[in-house]
């Protein structure tokens, strides 16, 4: 694997290639500390699929300028939320933010190891509708094409991955209480994927956070609440099975109990990607 990587990278993703075989730099502590929302920290190493967007312009030097996730899908593919890429998180619109990377292989903002990946170009889902937020999902072509060990597979539907029970993870560098720590590791959250009933029952129409639509959601979280996604995590992966199975994209504050995270349902992307293609 390693011989292939030479001839499809160039000098700032060798840099890339050798942090995917290397033990990570920094130890890691002991104790788990409080992650995503009640997650942990986690070694970007072995969820190499899991980017940080950013803009050093838009959001400053410190944690390289990460304001949203995003997940691996194709060799030069990206999946974020639509959402991540509109004005009211950007601040601007898009086309006067000129600085946009996807940071792979990086767990520790602050270091610099892994890669800075340019993005060529984008595609907003056009049927994003920002009020209710169904079709939260925006596919960015990298610059550079990634070894294949980073790309994450994505569950098609039908995918046992989907049914309500299911264990899964969530990533991101978001905020770890609700009050704005955002994180300068990458943290991990164990969540349980919900039934589209229990969702409905939390977000009906009309409510003022969003309205849960199965189709192109999937809502997971811990009955008790505690364990969540929360700003700056959107985009980012949920993981069950080994395959994408959502895209972070809302909820009602973070970790309440009876409001689960809402994630853009990865099969209705993959619906949405193979029409686009
Ligand atoms: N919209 C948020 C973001 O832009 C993600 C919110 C997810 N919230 C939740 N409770 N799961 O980062």
């Amino acid at each position: 694997m390693r011989r292939s990587f030479a001839r499809v990278l160039t000098a700032p993703l060798a840099v890339l290639a050798a942090a995917a075989v290397l033990p990570l730099a920094s130890p890691q502590p002991a104790a788990a500390d409080e992650g995503i929302v009640g997650g942990h920290q986690v070694d970007a190493a072995k969820s190499p699929w899991v980017v940080a967007l950013a803009s050093r312009d838009r959001f400053g030097g410190t944690r390289a300028g990460q304001f949203c996730g995003g997940v691996v899908v194709g060799r030069s593919t990206v999946l974020t939320a639509a959402h991540c890429l509109g004005e009211d998180v950007l601040g601007v619109p898009r086309d006067q933010v000129r600085d946009l990377k996807a940071i792979v292989g990086r767990g520790d903002l602050d270091a610099s190891d892994g890669a800075e990946v340019s993005v060529r170009s984008e595609w907003i889902n056009p049927a994003y509708d920002g009020r209710t937020n169904a079709g939260d999902v925006a596919v960015l072509t990298l610059r550079t094409r990634l070894p294949e060990g980073y790309v994450l597979p994505m569950a098609d539907e039908g995918d046992p991955a989907y049914r309500a029970g299911t264990g899964a993870s969530v990533y991101g560098w978001g905020d770890t209480t609700g009050a704005g720590d955002y994180a300068r590791t990458l943290h991990a959250a164990r969540v349980r994927v919900l039934a589209d009933t229990e969702c409905k029952r939390a977000y009906p129409p009309g409510g003022t956070d969003g309205t849960y639509k199965p189709s192109s959601m999937l809502c997971a979280g811990e009955s008790a609440g505690g364990k969540d996604a929360c700003q700056g995590d959107s985009g980012g992966p949920l993981v069950a099975g080994g395959k994408l199975i959502g895209l972070v994209s809302w909820g009602s504050g973070c970790g309440r109990a009876g409001s689960p995270g809402v994630y853009a349902r990865a099969s209705e992307a993959l619906r949405v990607l193979r029409e686009h293609a």
